[in-house]
């Protein structure tokens, strides 16, 4: 699997965006050690608060399906025809990839398109985090 492979993967998953109040559409492909897998889009909701992210959606199925060790997660996020600028997960998806990942190891990519991408440690986009060693785990 490599970096333009995933990115095609988040792409396909971006159609099923269900973003009507923002028209701001997510997809993501988390690659697992496994070898598997796992997209996601963002799921809005009319009471605003209860939207989810393309990236958490990505996790939340990989992890409700047993996965534990993660090796990259592709993004491509940004209005319905005009992706002009790369998107960065939201803090909270930060802190989510922070539980389950290693902040040195673990890549985040967003991408543009499959030939324009940036690639990231998760490090590099939270430093300084706070993750379960802090709680003795
Ligand atoms: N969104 C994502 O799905 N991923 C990101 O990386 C940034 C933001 C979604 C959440 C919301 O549905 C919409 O984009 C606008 O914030």
């Amino acid at each position: 699997m490599n970096d333009l492979e995933l990115i095609e993967k988040a792409i396909e998953a971006r159609q099923y965006a269900y973003a009507p109040y923002s028209n701001f559409l997510g997809g993501a492909a988390l690659l697992c050690k496994s070898g598997k897998i796992y997209t996601g889009c963002n799921i809005e909701n009319a009471a605003y608060g209860p939207t989810n992210c393309a990236e958490r959606t990505a996790f939340f199925k990989a992890i409700s399906e047993g996965e534990r060790q993660f090796v990259a997660i592709a993004i491509i996020v940004g209005y319905a025809d005009n992706i002009d600028t790369y998107s960065y997960p939201c803090g909270v998806c930060r802190q989510v990839m922070r539980e389950f990942c290693e902040p040195e190891v673990f890549q985040v990519i967003t991408a543009r398109s499959t030939s324009d991408y940036k690639k990231f440690t998760l490090k590099e986009l939270l430093p300084y985090s706070f993750g379960p060693e802090n709680l003795g785990f």
